[in-house]
C-alpha cells in the first residue's frame, strides 16, 4: 500500500552505479539507488560495509571515484555539504561535529543564522526557532546554552535539531539513535514517520534492528560495498535481514541464566551515599548505594541525564574532588583523584564519547589496543607482546581494517567502537566500567562482544555496564538498577525487569521501590 503510493512518484534522488576506493580497499563496488518522496530507506550492513562512505557522497562529503547523482531529476554534482543543502538534502554524520563553545542555537544555525537589517545576526528570532526544534525532539535545554555543557545524547539531538531546521526534503541520518535512550530514540522515529507523510525522504542506518521494522519502508542491504538487498521492509523478517547482513545466521544473545546469584559471591566494590553535584545546584548523582560483587555484570538504567555516565566517572577518577560518599574497592577505602589512580587500582573505564576520551584516532590500531596494557607487556617483552595481543584481541572482537597498523582514524565508527573495548577488554581489570559499549556495533559483533563479557565475568571480573539498549541491558546484566535524576529508584535481580518497568521507574513521576534502601541498595 505504501509502495503503490510511493512509486508513481518521481525520485528525489538517484545514485547509479558508485565507486568508492581508499587506496587499496575498494569501499563501495557499483552502488545504485533511488529515493522517493515519503519513502524511509534503511540502509543496513556489518560495521565497515560502506554506509557511512555511501551516506557521505550522497551529500557531497565525499567524492565517488564513479558513478551519477541525481536529484529531483537533474544531474547534480556536489562538491561539498552546501552544495547539497542547497540541492535540498542534509546529513547527520556519525561521529558528532558540532562546536562545543558555540551555543546550542548557534549550532543549529551555523554559517545560516536569520539575520536583520545590515545582515545583523537576528538572536531573538534564532533563538525562539531553536527552542521549537529542540522541543519537537524532546531536549529541555534553553538554546543559550553551551553545547560543551551537553551530554552525548542531547548533542546528537542537537545534530539532529540542526538538519531539521534546513527544511531539506531529503534527511540522512548515520546513527541518529545510536547515542539515545528508547524515549528519546522513540520520540525521533515518530517525527520521521510525521515528517514523512508530509513528502519528507529519509535514509537512515541503525544497528537497532526494531528501529527498522518500526520505522523503515524499504530496506537496502550493503556487503563489502555491493547491494545484497533492495526491498519492501514488509518483505523481510528480522532473520532475513541478519542473514543479509553478515552472510550467515547469527544467534541473538539471549540471558546466559548461569551467573550464581550475586549475593553469594564477594564484595568487590562497594558504593555508599555516592553524591556528585552537577549544574547549579543540581546534583547529578544523589545517594547512591551499591554493591557489585565479583564476576557480576550490574546494569545502570536511566533516561538522559539519569546520572549514569556522572556515577561511572566518580568510580573512574575522572570526577576528582566533585563528589562525596564512600566507595570501598576489595575491602579498602577507595578514593581516586584521576583516571591514572583507577586503572593502578584495576578499573577500566570505557567512555561513551570515544572520539574525546577512548582513541587517539592518528595511531595504529594495534597501539591503541595495547595503550591501556603497557605496563603488562613491557614485562613480557614488549615489542612481540604488542602484535600478538592486538592480533587477538582484533580477531575476537573481529575489527575489520587493512591491518594491525591501520590509524584508527581510518576505521569505519563502529570498529572504533571495537577498538575502545579490545584496548580495555585485554587489560584483564577487576572492575570494569562500561559506557554505551556497543553503541555502533553491529550485530554480529555484539556477540562475540557479550560472549567476551560472559568470559570476563566467569573469571571474576565485576562490571558496571550503562546502556539505553534495553534488551542489551536485561540479557547481560545479573542485577539493574535504575537511577531518575541522579537518585536510584529500583534494584531489580535477572528476569525481573521489563522494558515498561524499567521506563516505569526511570520516568519523572515514576515510582520508587519501596523497600529501597538508598545507601545500602544490594
Ligand atoms: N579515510 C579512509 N581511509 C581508509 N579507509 C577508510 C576511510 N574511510 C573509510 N574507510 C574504510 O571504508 C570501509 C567502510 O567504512 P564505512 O565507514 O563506510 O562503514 P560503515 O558501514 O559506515 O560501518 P559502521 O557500521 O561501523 O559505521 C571501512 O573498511 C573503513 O575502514
Ligand atoms: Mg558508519
Amino acid at each position: 500500500m505504501l509502495k503503490a503510493a510511493t512509486q508513481t512518484v518521481a525520485a528525489v534522488l538517484e545514485a547509479r552505479d558508485l565507486w568508492k576506493s581508499f587506496g587499496a580497499t575498494t569501499v563501495l563496488q557499483g552502488v545504485s539507488l533511488t529515493l522517493r518522496p515519503g519513502q524511509v530507506l534503511a540502509l543496513m550492513g556489518v560495521n565497515g560495509a560502506g554506509k557511512s562512505t555511501l551516506m557521505n557522497i550522497l551529500c557531497g562529503a565525499a567524492r565517488p571515484d564513479r558513478g551519477v547523482l541525481e536529484i529531483g531529476g537533474r544531474p547534480a554534482s556536489l562538491r561539498s555539504p552546501a552544495d547539497a543543502h542547497r540541492a535540498g538534502l542534509a546529513m547527520v554524520h556519525q561521529e558528532l561535529q558540532l562546536a562545543p563553545e558555540l551555543s546550542i542555537a548557534e549550532n543549529i544555525f551555523l554559517g545560516r543564522p536569520p539575520t536583520k537589517g545590515l545582515g545583523l545576526v537576528d538572536r531573538s528570532t534564532m533563538n525562539a526557532a531553536a527552542a521549537e526544534h529542540l522541543a519537537r525532539l524532546g531536549v529541555s535545554r534553553a538554546p543559550t546554552e553551551r553545547v560543551a555543557g551537553l551530554s552525548v545524547a542531547e548533542r546528537q539531538l542537537v545534530e539532529i535539531a540542526s538538519a531539521l531546521a534546513t527544511e531539506a526534503r531529503v534527511l540522512i541520518l548515520d546513527e541518529p539513535t545510536a547515542a539515545l535512550s528508547a524515549t528519546e530514540a522513540g520520540t525521533l522515529l515518530a517525527l520521521i514517520r510525521t515528517l514523512r507523510s508530509q513528502g519528507v525522504a529519509f535514509i537512515f542506518t541503525s544497528h537497532r534492528l526494531d528501529e527498522v521494522f518500526a520505522v523503515a519502508t524499504d530496506v537496502m542491504v550493503l556487503r563489502d560495498g555491493r547491494v545484497v538487498r533492495d526491498a519492501p521492509a514488509a518483505d523481510l523478517s528480522r532473520a532475513d535481514l541478519i542473514r543479509d547482513m553478515v552472510g550467515r545466521g547469527v544467534v541473538e544473545p539471549g540471558g546466559s541464566g548461569t551467573a550464581p546469584r550475586a549475593d553469594t559471591r564477594a564484595v568487590r566494590l562497594e558504593l555508599a551515599g555516592v553524591t556528585r553535584r552537577g549544574a547549579g545546584l543540581r546534583r547529578s548523582v544523589d545517594g547512591v548505594g551499591v554493591r557489585l560483587h565479583e564476576g557480576e555484570v550490574l546494569g545502570l538504567a536511566g533516561l538522559m541525564g539519569a546520572g549514569r555516565t556522572e556515577l561511572l566517572e566518580v568510580v573512574a577518577g575522572v570526577a576528582a574532588e566533585g563528589w562525596t560518599g564512600r566507595m570501598r574497592l576489595g575491602g579498602h577505602d577507595y578514593r581516586p583523584r584521576t583516571p591514572r589512580d583507577a586503572i593502578a587500582a584495576g578499573v577500566a573505564y570505557v567512555t561513551e564519547d570515544r572520539k574525546a576520551t577512548g582513541l587517539v584516532l592518528g595511531q595504529s590500531v594495534a597501539a591503541n589496543i595495547c595503550l591501556a596494557s603497557l605496563d603488562r607487556l613491557s614485562r613480557a617483552g614488549w615489542l612481540s607482546g604488542e602484535a600478538a595481543f592486538a592480533d587477538d584481541m582484533m580477531r575476537r572482537l573481529s575489527v575489520r581494517a587493512a591491518g594491525p597498523g591501520q590509524p584508527v582514524g581510518e576505521l569505519s565508527g563502529g570498529n572504533q567502537q571495537k577498538v575502545v573495548m579490545a584496548k580495555w577488554l585485554a587489560r584483564r581489570p577487576d572492575v570494569l566500567l562500561l559506557d554505551e559499549p556497543t553503541r555502533g556495533v553491529d550485530v554480529g559483533a555484539k556477540a562475540a562482544f557479550y560472549e567476551l563479557l560472559a568470559q570476563l565475568s566467569a573469571t571474576g571480573v565485576s562490571t558496571l555496564l550503562a546502556s539505553s539498549d534495553w534488551p542489551e541491558l536485561m540479557a547481560l546484566s545479573d542485577r539493574i538498577l535504575v537511577l531518575r535524576d541522579g537518585r536510584p529508584t529500583a534494584l531489580f535481580g535477572r528476569g525481573e525487569a521489563t522494558a515498561e518497568t524499567l521506563l516505569d521507574y526511570a520516568s519523572a513521576g515514576g515510582p520508587v521501590q519501596p523497600d529501597f534502601q538508598r545507601s545500602e541498595a544490594a
